[in-house]
């Protein structure tokens, strides 16, 4: 999930063969809103409704129309194994329209297509939302495969009762888009309940310059700070990104503002902080830099080199004077003492919260994708979490700042 670092949760959408898989369009559409990238795979079947190039022009992807490639004749090992590099890569299957031959075929294993294959290669959560005439719908075999299918994890989106393309009334009309939307966002574990929230987050390491070709910093990759403002964004928040060089991408939405001192963070933050309701400030920021800069390299000499350094402003301690009805959220990355350490910056720094970590243990620290945090927060109260993927921890994070800001203790 994290490591996204701007990447797309990626859903693959099965189109079956039936008159609404029209309506799949229509969905990709919804599933795009959520930020989610979306591969769509037909059968032929749903070729005989629907063009894949509908598909492909709304996804701008190669819709997967064949387990073996254009002809069989031309097949080689790249689309023969494309089913299983696709069934690694997504995060959720959906099947919309799904047909009482899919459901039948799914139910049974059998896996005689790109759709069907993908079925049962893929270890990511699977919906599935059945159209059909109302008496397929109510036979005893289709009735039979879904409940072998939701014993198995498989999640059914009821169909909709109504006149159906037949000509006959009862349940059997794929349901309604809004409804296939809400069951991938919930499964994926998407939320909107940022939204109107401006969230100013810094991450990375800063720079300071010793002399034209030397430099002072640390080894923050930044991964914690962007899975911060991935997540915040994804939650529907406003997010500005304030970030030290690191190697990683932002979503396109969010405000990224590049920095490469502290001083040009701080300039940074200060300014979008004005009419912001949460900093979240995971920025690893050099305390030090050196008190004169050089234009021209030092040169080697005989004996001890002496680099003065001077403090940097402490802009977490600086908008903690100033905190406002703002939620404030530190870090606190340390190698000992981490309780004592992060309760002494919680309350030097004026912050709600600070998120500390040891950056010795395993899977915790610089340039992992986990992180094994505790939460110390100003009404006393510690939370540790377990070992879990940054994205994760992210996501505990901007909860904690909701509920702060509800101020709900
Ligand atoms: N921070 C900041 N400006 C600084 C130094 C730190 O805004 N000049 C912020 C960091 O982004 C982090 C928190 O303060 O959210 C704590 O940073 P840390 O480096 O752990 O604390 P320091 O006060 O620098 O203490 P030390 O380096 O001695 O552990």
């Amino acid at each position: 999930m994290l490591g996204r670092g701007g990447e797309l949760m990626r859903v693959a959408l099965g189109v079956s063969g039936g008159v609404a898989a029209y309506k799949a369009a229509e969905l990709v559409r919804r599933l795009q809103q959520e930020k989610l990238a979306v591969q769509v795979v037909m059968t032929r079947g749903a070729q005989e409704f629907v063009a894949p190039l509908t598909f492909a022009a709304l996804t701008g992807e190669k819709v997967i129309t064949e387990l073996f490639g254009e002809k069989q004749a031309t097949a080689n090992l790249e689309s023969a194994i494309e089913h299983i590099a696709v069934a690694q890569r997504i995060d959720l299957l959906v099947i919309a329209p799904a047909t009482a031959d899919i459901l039948a075929k799914l139910a049974n294993g059998i896996a005689d297509d790109f759709l069907t294959t993908l079925y049962l290669a893929t270890k990511a959560p699977v919906i599935v939302a059945p159209a059909m005439n109302v008496n397929m719908w109510e036979h005893a075999a289709t009735q039979k495969n879904l409940e072998t299918l939701r014993a198995r994890g498989v999640r059914v989106v009821q169909p909709d009762e109504g006149y159906l393309a037949c000509g006959m009334v009862g349940p059997g009309r794929l349901a309604g888009i809004e409804a296939i939307a809400s069951a991938v966002c919930e499964t994926l574990g998407l939320r909107h309940d940022l939204e109107g929230m401006k969230i100013v987050v810094t991450a990375g390491p800063t720079i300071e310059d010793v002399d034209p070709v030397r430099m002072l910093t640390n080894r923050s990759s930044g991964k914690m700070g962007y899975a911060v403002a991935d997540a915040a964004w994804r939650r529907g928040a406003h997010v500005t990104l304030v970030s030290g060089p690191t190697e990683l991408h932002a979503p396109n939405e969010v405000d990224w503002v590049p920095v490469r001192s502290t001083e040009e963070m701080h300039v940074a933050v200060r300014e979008r902080a004005k009419d912001a309701d949460a900093l979240i400030m995971a920025a690893a920021v050099a305390d030090y830099r050196p008190a004169e800069r050089g234009t021209q390299k030092i040169k080697r000499s005989e004996g001890r080199l002496t680099l003065e350094l001077e403090p940097t402003a402490d802009i977490l301690a600086e908008l903690g004077r100033e905190k406002g009805v703002r939620i404030l959220v530190g870090f606190a990355a340390e190698t000992d003492h981490v309780a004592e350490n992060a309760r002494r910056k919680l309350a030097a720094k004026g912050a709600d919260m600070i998120v500390a970590n040891d950056v010795t243990q395993e899977g915790a620290g610089f340039d992992t994708d986990t992180n094994i945090v505790t939460f110390f927060l100003r009404d006393g109260r510690e939370v540790a979490l377990p070992k879990m993927p940054k994205f994760d921890v992210a996501n505990r994070i901007l909860d904690c700042v909701m509920e702060l800001r509800k101020g709900v203790k």
